[in-house]
């Protein structure tokens, strides 16, 4: 299993990364915003992924694929691929470029439209969810994800901290599920990471 990052690899997350941040500074339309992820939590779920052999992966919230990236590569690693869902086609027009630019993109299937909508239809099943799109329909995509989950999963949630009260319902969703084991990690704007393992993983 490769677990070292190659510099080309690199350079090119930290590009998308700092032509994220220059976007996000003059856009005025939120939904342009491509709002992506800290660099250090998007390295921090990567190594979840790989230390957790995670192969069956949805993100929820691609914008253009940063954190897709990451997550791609640790599922490379793994023998993985993954699911990703944003709303905004345009968004996800730069999400293909950018995973083709990482050659990446063969690990990434991308769907578009309504979270909620899409994850009704998902058949899964998903043994790492990240929560990445708007914290308030989380609790009902988590709903509808539960007979979709591998008894051994990890579900992970951005925006602990700088958004407590938008991230409230999903947070009390989670402490309610309590074969799951919650915590919440100081990292980036602070990482929900709640893990259920079974017998029969
Ligand atoms: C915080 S950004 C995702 C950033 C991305 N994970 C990254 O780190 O590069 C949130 C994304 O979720 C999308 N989104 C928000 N609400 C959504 C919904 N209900 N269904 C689908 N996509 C949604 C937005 O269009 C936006 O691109």
């Amino acid at each position: 299993m490769q677990t070292a990052m190659d510099a080309e690899l690199r350079r090119l997350l930290e590009t998308l990364y700092d032509e994220g941040v220059r976007n996000d500074v003059h856009e005025q339309e939120r939904q342009r915003k491509l709002l992506n992820l800290e660099p250090e939590t998007a390295h921090f779920l990567s190594v979840l992924v790989m230390s957790g052999r995670r192969t069956r992966l949805l993100e929820i919230g691609t914008s253009n694929g940063y954190s897709t990236i990451w997550l791609a590569w640790a599922a490379q690693a793994t023998g993985g691929r993954i699911v990703s869902i944003d709303r905004e086609a345009a968004k996800q027009e730069q999400a293909i470029a950018n995973l083709q630019r990482a050659e990446l993109g063969d690990l990434v299937e991308l769907r578009c439209g309504d979270a909620t909508e899409l994850v009704a239809n998902l058949s899964g099943p998903f043994d790492f969810v990240f929560f990445d799109a708007d914290r308030f329909s989380a609790p009902a995509q988590l709903a509808l994800l539960l007979p979709k989950l591998t008894g051994d999963v990890l579900l992970c949630a951005d925006n602990v901290h700088s958004h407590p009260d938008e991230i409230a319902g999903y947070l009390q969703t989670i402490e309610a599920l309590t074969e799951f084991e919650h915590m919440v990690i100081p990292v980036g704007k602070g990482l929900s990471l709640a893990y259920r393992t079974t017998a029969n993983g």
